[in-house]
Order: structure tokens, then sequence, then C-alpha cells
């Protein structure tokens, strides 16, 4: 298969990368940074190296979108996973700076991305956006972040409808916490946070499974199913004393 995967200079998408290079398919690695995707590429077995193919360019930036996905061989699947994370720390005296960047990345990141990839795409090919538990509970700090991965879940949702017709799948991808350089700067408690490899076996099963919707680990999923469907009240005052 030829696989987009957008992230994939670091953590979950790197790993994808390199399992699905592993297992003989071609991988259009994407990140901003050449250096780092060069990087990757020099450590891959010899046999391997004629399979990645490193594609440059930023989310947030349409135009840069737009010029690097047109003109790709044909995809059978774009996995979106390229992301960040920022925190409110003080709710109070908030910037909403940064709820724009956290968007402009996790939001409108995948829908430039999709807006290019859908008019190349041709039946059969499936589009995978990577969003995150956390739109599930309205954790602290996290305004921007969860509303991010809320809002692209719901346009992912909403576009697998729309895409029906014309034969392109799209599945929504939910993971808890994971091994990588996003969590490794988080100063706070991850509960059943799984390595990277176990994520990206996860991902890679419910993809070739066809499944619309992958969420992992699973026992975590269900518990924040669980917390989604609290009263809110009850949801706040977990949510509080999560902050103390
Ligand atoms: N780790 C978790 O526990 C967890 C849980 C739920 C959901 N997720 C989601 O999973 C995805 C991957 O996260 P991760 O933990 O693997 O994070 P990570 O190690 O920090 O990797 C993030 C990747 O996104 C790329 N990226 C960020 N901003 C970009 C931009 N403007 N343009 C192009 N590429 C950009 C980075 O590329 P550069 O090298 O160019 O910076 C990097 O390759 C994210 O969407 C994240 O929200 C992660």
């Amino acid at each position: 298969m030829n696989i987009l995967i957008t992230g994939a200079s670091s953590g979950i998408g790197k790993q994808l990368a390199l399992d699905y290079l592993a297992t003989g398919h071609d991988v259009y690695a994407c990140g901003r940074n050449q250096e780092k995707l060069a990087a990757l590429q020099s450590e891959l077995p010899p046999t391997q190296q004629n399979h990645f193919h490193a594609v440059v360019f930023d989310v947030t930036e349409r135009e840069q979108v737009q010029n690097a996905l047109s003109n790709l061989e044909q995809l059978d699947l774009a996995i979106l996973n390229a992301g960040v994370c920022e925190y409110i720390d003080d709710a109070k005296s908030f910037d909403a700076a940064l709820v724009e960047r956290v968007f402009a990345a996790n939001f409108f990141g995948v829908v430039y991305c999709c807006e290019t990839l859908v008019q190349h795409m041709q039946s059969g090919a499936r589009i995978a956006i990577v969003d995150s538990m956390a739109r599930l509970f309205p954790f602290t700090r996290a305004e921007a972040y969860g509303a991010s991965k809320a809002a692209v879940h719901y346009f992912a949702s909403s576009l697998r409808t729309d895409l029906k017709d014309h034969g392109i799948a799209v599945t929504t991808i939910s993971p808890g916490f994971v091994e990588t350089p996003m969590t490794d700067a988080n100063d706070f408690e991850m509960p059943m946070r799984i390595s990277v490899a176990k994520a990206s076996i996860a991902i890679q099963k419910g993809l070739a499974g066809g499944k619309p919707h992958i969420a992992f680990p699973r026992i975590f999923g269900w518990m924040l199913a669980f917390l989604h469907r609290l009263p809110y009240r009850w949801q706040v005052g977990l949510s509080s004393r999560m902050r103390s």
C-alpha cells in the first residue's frame, strides 16, 4: 500500500512509519523538519530506504499542504496524526493565541490535509484521523487541546458519512495516554499509559480490519466513556479534584 502519515518524525506517527515500512509498504512520511525525516530514513535498513518518501510541510499552512499533497502517488491510506498539546495554566487570564495555535495544528491541519486528499483519492482509499480520548471529559487545563480533538472528531465523523458514496472510508482514532515526547512533557499522572509500539499495533490492527473507529487502551476507553455519561455536576467535581 501507499501510506501517508503526518507527524511521522516523532512518537506515534514515527512508530507507525517504521512498522508499515517493515511490513513492505511505501510510506510518505510527513513532518516540518527535513533533517529529522532524513535522519529517520538513514537509520532504516537499506531494503526499506527506497520505500520511505519524506514530505516536508507545515500542516497549519494551507498552501504548503496543497503543494505537498497534490502530486503524490495514488494513496491507499492517509493517517492524519500530526498534532500539538498546550495547556491553559491560568483560566482567569488565558491567551486566545494559545487556543488558535492548538486549533491550527489539531483541527485546521487535518481540514487542510483532507481538502486536498479527498480531491485526489480514489474509491477504496481510507483517511484515518487521530483525535484523543481527552475529547470525552472536561479535563482541567485542557480547554484548547480537548476542544480541538472534540472538533476534529466531529469533523471526521461527519466526513465519514459524506465520503461514503465516493468510496472513501474515514476512521477516527482515539488514543489514551501513549509514551511519546508529547506526554513526556506532562507533569501529572497518566493512568494506563502504553508504549508507542502497542499503540501502533492497535492502530494497524484496527485499520486492517476496516474499523470506522479505533480506541485504545480498551479499559481506559470504557472508563472515559463512563465518565462522559455522568451528570455534569459530577464531571465538574471529578475534574476539579484532578486540578488540586
Ligand atoms: N501521546 C499521547 O498520549 C496521545 C494521546 C492521544 C492523542 N494523541 C495524538 O496523537 C498524535 C501524535 O502525538 P504524539 O504523542 O506522537 O506527539 P509527538 O511525539 O509530539 O509528535 C507530534 C508530531 O506532529 C508533528 N507536528 C506538530 N505540529 C505540526 C505542524 N504544524 N505541521 C506538521 N507536523 C506537525 C511533529 O512534527 P515536527 O517534528 O515537525 O515537530 C511530530 O511529528 C497527536 O495528534 C496527538 O494529539 C497523542
